[in-house]
């Protein structure tokens, strides 16, 4: 995933452009770079490294007078992070330049057709291809030149492009990526995410697929893929600034984990309403829903997690079978999908490129599609038939918390409205738990309040290497989002493991001074959890137990203790989370790692 800014206006645009890179480096941060049109023409500045390079490289921008510009901040797909594939891409008599978010499927035929024609390729990227067909086609028309260009290209693109002869002129185009359009005074903007705007203004357009938006200091005109001229709603994002900034934390993964309480409480408030969970963007019919004989979650990386989370909490309420699966794998099986499935698709960025295509592949067998996404207009939630947004409010770093934690939150909130709507639940059964989801923004800040030893916990176990989580029923659940947070951060190898599968052959990996994170909070199958505990203590292993507040029984073959606060059976992964996330934060931070930006990694794959 890339992050590209526009800028057209009064003022010098290069200042903004890289102040707004800064807010999109959690996209991608292996190369960066800005072109400003001036008096003397397009020019380009870009560099391989983190927007601070381009900082330095540019004197923040003074060495680039013009008053309307392009940037963007590069998570490498073709093409290694270099220079010369650092965006933007100029063609060869200058005349355009271009920063893209994407794909382009067709580029390596492209490359070839216009090379013949006489283009001389710079860099290894795909990219390129649209700059030197902006310039194939070029005849003193910019939007017709842009409209030309987009026809040639399959794939996903969120497009800026600006012309040496069209100062002060934007074209922004949108196909499969996020894009959105800033409505200023005498100035307009555009950007891959709200966070790069939202210092300027508060109004903001989002752009559909297919759709073109022509800025200038004057005003922004929309076209459709015909080039006809449309409308489109402006609306007021309702966040500020504060929430895209550390906000005193030492890193944004911190202040997402303390957030969690008001992300929670944001997003369960406005759905229990005198005594009743309301899913209005929920809106299947009563013959749709019985009509409903399958049900699937399909999601990557930690919403997958929540979304096994999920899978306990709706078969246990609702007592029907929900598969779960790997959207990666799910796009490619042959899904067994018609239109009597539900998909639920859980995603934070509403970005990511398997989990979209598996959308597509059940959508077009006739699914029923519900989204559970963080990010307003992103490409999930227009693919939907129905949105459930989680409103965690931006989520900056890299490994997910906030967004992990309201999406559980809205999978149990769901499940009980479900089990209701189902008849599986009597109406007291559906209060004590309607009571109980109300009650999780206290529940994880007393998940957060609960632990003070974690950094002392992190101090002595942060060496660890090759570290297992293990857990039964929805303890398993929490064990795999508890191990990817631990390997995300910290580069620490862990597994998450079915406790009752580890004498099936992992065992024979326990030996002495393994780690080993017990989650027994399932209290139903705590024997059984104490049982794998002395298994893997009496072949060396030193054991991290993870149990409900008040456990005395933990801490007789425990070598430390993590206590959970107690909650609905069924919904404890959503607090025993909380002490992971923070564990594996404090293991990553005394191991010097990049927390919020861990190497190799980008906040939304939005690449196969
Ligand atoms: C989680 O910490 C990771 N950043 C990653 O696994 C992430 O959850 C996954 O890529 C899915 O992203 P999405 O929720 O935006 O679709």
């Amino acid at each position: 995933m890339c992050g590209i800014v526009g800028f057209t206006g009064r003022r010098d645009a290069a200042p903004i452009l890289l102040d707004g890179l800064s807010k999109l480096e959690y996209r991608g941060y292996d190369s960066a770079g800005v072109a400003v049109g001036g008096q003397s023409g397009i020019q380009m500045v870009k560099t391989s490294g983190v927007i601070k390079n381009l900082k330095e490289k540019t004197h923040d921008g003074m060495d680039l007078p013009g008053h309307s510009g392009i940037g963007h901040t590069r998570w490498a797909t073709h093409g290694a992070p270099t220079d010369l594939n650092a965006h933007p891409h100029m063609s060869n008599n200058e005349k355009f330049a271009i920063v893209h978010n994407g794909i382009i499927e067709n580029y390596a035929v492209l490359r070839e057709e216009l090379k013949e024609k006489g283009f001389i390729f710079k860099s290894e990227t795909d990219t390129e291809v649209i700059v030197h067909l902006l310039d194939f086609y070029y005849t003193g028309d910019f939007k017709t030149t842009v409209m030309k260009t987009v026809a040639r290209l399959e794939g996903s693109y969120a497009l800026g492009v600006i012309c040496a002869d069209f100062p002060g002129h934007l074209f922004a185009v949108r196909e499969a990526g996020p894009l959105i359009l800033g409505v200023g005074v005498d100035e307009h903007y555009f950007a891959s995410d709200v966070t790069a705007l939202i210092s300027h203004t508060k109004n903001v357009i989002y752009l559909e697929d297919g759709q073109f938006a022509q800025l200038t200091p004057d005003g922004i005109s929309l076209y459709d893929s015909t080039g006809a001229a449309i409308e489109a709603p402006v609306t007021r994002v309702v966040w500020d600034i504060e929430a895209a900034e550390k906000g005193g934390y030492e890193h944004f993964m911190l202040k997402e984990i303390m957030e969690q309480p008001s992300a929670l409480k944001a997003t369960i408030e406005p759905r229990i309403k005198q005594g009743e969970i309301v899913l209005d963007e929920f809106s299947l019919s009563e013959e749709d829903l019985q009509n409903i004989n399958k049900i699937i979650i399909t999601a990557c990386g930690s919403a997958y997690y929540a979304g096994c989370q999920g899978k306990y909490a709706i078969e246990e309420l609702c007592r029907i079978p929900v598969e779960i699966d790997l959207a990666s794998e799910l796009r490619y099986r042959n899904p067994l999908v018609d239109d009597k499935t539900l998909l639920i698709v859980v995603s934070q960025s509403g970005e990511t490129a398997d989990t979209i295509a598996a959308m597509k592949e059940c959508k077009d067998r006739g699914a029923k599609i519900l989204a559970i996404v963080n990010v307003v207009g992103s490409t999930i939630s227009k693919l939907a038939d129905h949105v459930i947004y989680t409103w965690a409010g931006p989520e900056i770093a890299v490994a997910t918390t906030k967004g992990y934690s309201t999406q559980v939150a809205v999978l149990d909130l769901f499940a009980v409205y479900l089990a209701k709507r189902l008849g599986r639940i009597d109406d007291a059964r559906y209060q004590e738990l309607m009571d109980c989801i109300r009650q999780f923004p206290a529940l994880v800040q007393r998940a957060i309040d609960l632990n003070p030893n974690l950094m002392q916990l992190a101090e002595q176990y942060h060496n660890k290497e090759n570290v297992f989580f293990i857990g039964r029923y929805n303890d398993y659940a929490a064990c795999l989002e508890g191990s990817l947070k631990l390997k995300e951060i910290s580069y620490i190898h862990s597994e998450a493991y079915a406790a009752g599968e580890l004498k099936h052959g992992t065992i024979a990996l326990i030996e002495e001074g393994r780690l080993v994170i017990a989650l027994c909070c399932y209290e139903r199958l705590f024997d059984k959890m104490m049982s794998n505990i002395k298994e893997v203590k009496a072949r060396g292993a030193c054991v991290l137990g993870v149990a409900l507040e008040g456990n005395r029984e933990i801490f007789k073959e425990a070598d430390d203790v993590i206590a959970v606060p107690r909650t609905e059976p069924i919904f404890n992964a959503l607090a025993e989370i909380i002490p992971l996330q923070l564990f594996s934060y404090y293991v990553a931070k005394e191991n010097g790692c990049d927390i919020d930006k861990p190497k190799n990694l980008a906040k939304s794959v939005t690449v196969e």
